[in-house]
This record gives structure tokens, sequence and C-alpha cells, in this order.
């Protein structure tokens, strides 16, 4: 899992604010940074996306134009922006590739990792009526919800 944008630095703070941990028959990292007013505000429309996977340069970026999210308009008061933009931080990954040019990638899916992780996988496969979208994570991955995208959790839908 080196492509992954983390440290051992980010899993010991994870693993520290999370009730879970490591459970035992699981093999992959776990991504279980959690924070209630993330949860609350950021999985209305889809999952609430592990913090870990995007840099701390897109969760900024993100949070700064939640008015035009995707096409929708997901925006939040200061106060509450101001509570999730340090936890997202915090917990970003350590992005290589993805965010040394100018602008940094809001799409999970969009990173190098993302692509090269899913290689594998055809056009015709994320078109599916059962997945519809790469960003739908638990179509496939099915403990996506507890931040685990290990290998023996995955089951791509018909
Ligand atoms: C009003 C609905 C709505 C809310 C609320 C919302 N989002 Fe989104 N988000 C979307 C849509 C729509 C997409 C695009 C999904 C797609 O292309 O299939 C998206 C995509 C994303 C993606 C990119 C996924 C990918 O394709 O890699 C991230 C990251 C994301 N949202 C983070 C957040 C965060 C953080 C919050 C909370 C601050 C949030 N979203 C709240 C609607 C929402
Ligand atoms: C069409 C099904 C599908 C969807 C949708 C999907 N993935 Fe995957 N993902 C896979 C497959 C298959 C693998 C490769 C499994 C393996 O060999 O480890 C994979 C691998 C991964 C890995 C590496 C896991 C490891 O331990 O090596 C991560 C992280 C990951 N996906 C995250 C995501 C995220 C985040 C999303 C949503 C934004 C997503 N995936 C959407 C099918 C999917």
């Amino acid at each position: 899992m080196q492509v992954l944008a983390d440290d051992d630095e980010h899993e010991g703070r994870e693993r520290s604010e999370s009730h879970e941990g490591r459970d035992g028959g699981t093999k992959g990292r776990m991504l279980t940074a959690t924070n209630a007013t993330f949860q609350a505000e950021c999985s209305a429309c889809h999952m609430a996306y592990p913090p870990g996977l995007l840099s701390a340069a897109s969760w900024k970026e993100m949070m700064g134009t939640l008015d035009k999210h995707f096409d929708t308009d997901a925006s939040l008061d200061e106060a509450t922006i101001a509570e999730i933009l340090p936890f997202l931080e915090a917990n970003a990954g350590t992005s290589r590739k993805a965010d040394s040019g100018a602008k940094p990638v809001l799409r999970i899916t969009e990173t190098g990792w993302f692509k090269h992780e899913h290689d594998e996988i055809s056009p015709a496969t994320w078109k599916r009526d059962s997945i519809k979208s790469a960003s739908n994570c638990m179509a496939c991955h099915t403990s996506a919800d507890k931040g685990n995208f290990d290998e023996d959790n995955v089951r791509i839908p018909k």
C-alpha cells in the first residue's frame, strides 16, 4: 500500500482517534479517523470519504468551494467549516504526485494512486447500474464506510 498517500505518523493519529482500531481478521490498512461534524455534514450525499485519501491542499480547496461542489451546493457555515477543515488537514494523506502541480486534485478518483489501484477495472464495469460511478466506493468496497479498503472486502457487483 505504499501508493497510498499516508505515513506512520498519520496512522498513529488515526488509531488514537478511532474507537474501532484494527479488528482481528483485517490485514489491510484502516482509515478510521473520525469527527462527528464531518460525519454528519459530509455523508448526506455520499459516504464520508476518509481524509487520508486526499492531501491537505485538496481538502482546503474543497472546503473553500463548497457552494460549487461537483455541480451541487454543499455550503456550510463558517463555524462548521472551521471545525471540519482542521480535522481533514490533520488526517490528510501526504500525496506525492497528485498535488505537486498548481491546482490540487479534488477528486479521489482522479489521483494517481486511485487510477493505479483500479487499472484492471474496465470502463464498462464502472458504468454498470450497480456501480454508476467510481465515486461510489461502497458498491465494491463493502466496508468502505468503516475505512476498510482491504482486498478481502472487495466484491464487484454484477
Ligand atoms: C448536497 C450533496 C453533497 C454534500 C452535502 C457533500 N457532497 Fe461531496 N459530492 C457530491 C457530489 C454530487 C459529488 C460527485 C459524485 C460523483 O461524481 O459521482 C461529490 C464528490 C465528492 C468528492 C470526490 C469523490 C471522487 O469522485 O473522488 C469528495 C472528496 C467529496 N465529495 C467530499 C465531500 C465533503 C468533504 C463534504 C462535506 C464538507 C461533502 N462532500 C458534502 C455531493 C455532496
Ligand atoms: C468497481 C468497483 C470499485 C469501486 C467503485 C471502487 N473500487 Fe477501490 N478497488 C477495487 C478493486 C477491484 C481493487 C483492487 C483490490 C486489490 O487487489 O487490492 C481496489 C483497490 C482499492 C484500494 C487499495 C486497497 C489495497 O489494500 O490495496 C483502495 C485504497 C481503494 N480501492 C479505494 C477506493 C475508493 C476510495 C473508492 C471510491 C472513491 C473506490 N476504491 C472505488 C474496486 C473498486
